[in-house]
Parts: structure tokens; C-alpha cells; sequence
């Protein structure tokens, strides 16, 4: 497995991360513990160090997952990301709504307490917001409680999850200083972070986190066709491609793609090997970008 730095925060992450939406519980989607608990532990066997989970994925049940595992491996150096999600239950953070709904300094500090207490430990690596709107800069009282949060040693490092296809909307917040970390949708269709959101990073050294690296909705299924056959490679190849696109940009700290089986955690982690893809197949790549709002 192969590190990269995740920004200012200097942690060394995997560049394959685990991402555990899918690992929230049986019944909610399926997954059963047993089988989560297999694949998280032969991605921390094969290298895999940084996991990103939510205090909503399963109501704290992937935290409480994560929390077995980590006890489980007292040795290995494991950096969990987790999230909070905005009290006011809106997804993603609309317009013209102010903070002090979605993250009031007390919320805050009690979802932090949670997910500690889920997790089984004393601090977490990095806490982030589950929606984000660029509207919140200079807004409410969530900044002087990260700070608090930091100093009484509860987190060490604070980022956002940026609404999905909108990865301007945190340019701002980038620019004040305040965020170690973003978390935004980038893949072989969704190239816009390129644009400003990449190159702002780099600027400034915010950790990368890419989530959905995989896109495997239904809708894309004619645009992976002619994918396929722009590349000249089979269907059974595109995931590691998709991996290796984004980890082709040098801003990019970690991918975080979810796998509940071991097979695909086996396939994904032996990406992590620090090799992108060829400059001439990346640019082969870009041609493939494709606008979407899945919101209109
Ligand atoms: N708003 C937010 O902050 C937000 C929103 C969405 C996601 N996330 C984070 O991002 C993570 C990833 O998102 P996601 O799970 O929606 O999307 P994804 O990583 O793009 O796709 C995951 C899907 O791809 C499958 N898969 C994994 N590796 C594969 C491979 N090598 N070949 C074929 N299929 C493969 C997985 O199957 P199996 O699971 O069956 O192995 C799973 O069904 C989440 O777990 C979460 O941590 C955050």
C-alpha cells in the first residue's frame, strides 16, 4: 500500500481508504456484521489506514463496527474519519438557511461526545460536517466550538463533506483557514473538482478525500459502454481504472470506495500501489466528462 499526506493535518492516509456507509448494519442495507467486520480487517491487513464513517450510517452502528476494530488492531495506527450530520435533517445543506439549524455549537459538541463514545476512543482524528453550505462562513458559533473541541484534545482535525455535485460550495470556507479537510464526488464522469476546488486544495493543503470514486449508478450505464470501448478494456477493468484516475491527481490525499466483500477489498486495496495511470490515458479520460445535477 502506498501513503500520501492529507494536507496540513500531516497524517499519513492510504491512498485506498475504507469508506463505511455500507458497513451501517443488517437490515439497513443488508450487510451483516460478520461479513463487515471481515472485509474492514483485511483492508487494515492489506494497508488500508484511514476509514471515513458518518454518526448516521446506521444510527452509530458503523461507528460501533469501526470502534471493534480498532480495538482489535491496538497496534496499527488507524485515523478514523467521522461525521456529523446537521440537525435539522436537511440533505444537502440548501440555501438560505442559517447554520445555527444545521450545526449549533452544542449539537456539535454532543454529536462529537456520541461518536466518541461509539468509536471506544478519547479523540477523534477528524471530524466533519455531513453537509456544508458556503453561505455558514463568518455565521453561528461552529468555529469557536471546533476550536474548543480541538483544544480540550476531542478532535485533532476538522473538514467538511461537500454537497454532492456542488464542489465549489466550499471555496470560502477554504480560504478562512478554518478546515483541514474536504470530502467531495470526484470520478472518471464528475471532473468539475478540477476546475477550482482541486487547485484551491493544493493552495492552501486541505486533505482530499474522493467518495464515489466508483459511480456505479444505473444511468451511467451508456456512458461506461462507450468508455469501454474508447479504452479498448472490458467492464470487469473499470474499477481500477476509475481508482487510478482520480489518484492520478497529484491533490488527491485518499479514495474512499466502499466495499463490503472481501473480494473487492482485496482487488481495490492492490491499487494503492502508487501508480496513476498514464499520462495519455488520463487524457483520454477527460473527454468522458459528463454534467449532471442529479437534483433538476
Ligand atoms: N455525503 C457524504 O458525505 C457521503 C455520501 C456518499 C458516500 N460517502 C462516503 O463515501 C463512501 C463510498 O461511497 P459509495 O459506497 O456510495 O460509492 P462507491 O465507493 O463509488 O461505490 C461502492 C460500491 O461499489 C462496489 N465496489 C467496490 N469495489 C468494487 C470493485 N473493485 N469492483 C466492482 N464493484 C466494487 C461496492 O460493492 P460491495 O460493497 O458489495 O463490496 C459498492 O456497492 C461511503 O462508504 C462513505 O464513506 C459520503
Amino acid at each position: 500500500m502506498h501513503y500520501r499526506t492529507l494536507g496540513r493535518t500531516g497524517l499519513p492516509v492510504s491512498e485506498i481508504g475504507y469508506g463505511a456507509w455500507g458497513i451501517s448494519g443488517s437490515g439497513w442495507i443488508g450487510a451483516q456484521d460478520q461479513e463487515s467486520l471481515q472485509a474492514l480487517q483485511r483492508a487494515i491487513d492489506l494497508g488500508v489506514n484511514f476509514i471515513d464513517t458518518a454518526l448516521a450510517y446506521g444510527e452509530g452502528h458503523s461507528e460501533r463496527l469501526i470502534g471493534q476494530v480498532l480495538r482489535r488492531n491496538p497496534d496499527t495506527q488507524i485515523t478514523v474519519a467521522t461525521k456529523i450530520p446537521p440537525k435539522n435533517g436537511q440533505w444537502p445543506a440548501p440555501a438560505g438557511v442559517p447554520v445555527e439549524e444545521a450545526f449549533p455549537g452544542s449539537y456539535i459538541e454532543a454529536c462529537t461526545e456520541q461518536s466518541l463514545r461509539h468509536l471506544g476512543i478519547q479523540t477523534l482524528d477528524l471530524q466533519q460536517f455531513h453537509v456544508w453550505n458556503d453561505e455558514w462562513v463568518g455565521q453561528g458559533d461552529w468555529a469557536e466550538t471546533i476550536q474548543r473541541l480541538k483544544e480540550q484534545g476531542k478532535i485533532r482535525f476538522f473538514g467538511v463533506s461537500i454537497n454532492d455535485l456542488e464542489p465549489e460550495n466550499a471555496l470560502r470556507l477554504i480560504e478562512t483557514g478554518l478546515v483541514d479537510t474536504v470530502q467531495v464526488i470526484y470520478n472518471i464522469f464528475e471532473q468539475s473538482p478540477e476546475d477550482t476546488l482541486l487547485p484551491a486544495c493544493q493552495q492552501h493543503h486541505i486533505g482530499v478525500i474522493v467518495r464515489v470514486a466508483l459511480d456505479r449508478k444505473q444511468e451511467v450505464y451508456e456512458h461506461v459502454q462507450n468508455l469501454v470501448s474508447d479504452l479498448g478494456t472490458t467492464i470487469d477493468e473499470l474499477p481500477e481504472i476509475a481508482l487510478r484516475y482520480v489518484l492520478s491527481h497529484p491533490v488527491v490525499s485518499t479514495v474512499i470506495p466502499g466495499m463490503r466483500t472481501l473480494r473487492n477489498v482485496e482487488r481495490n486495496s492492490a491499487v494503492g500501489d502508487g501508480k496513476g495511470l498514464p499520462p495519455e490515458q488520463v487524457q483520454k479520460l477527460k473527454k468522458h466528462r459528463w454534467i449532471r445535477n442529479f437534483y433538476v
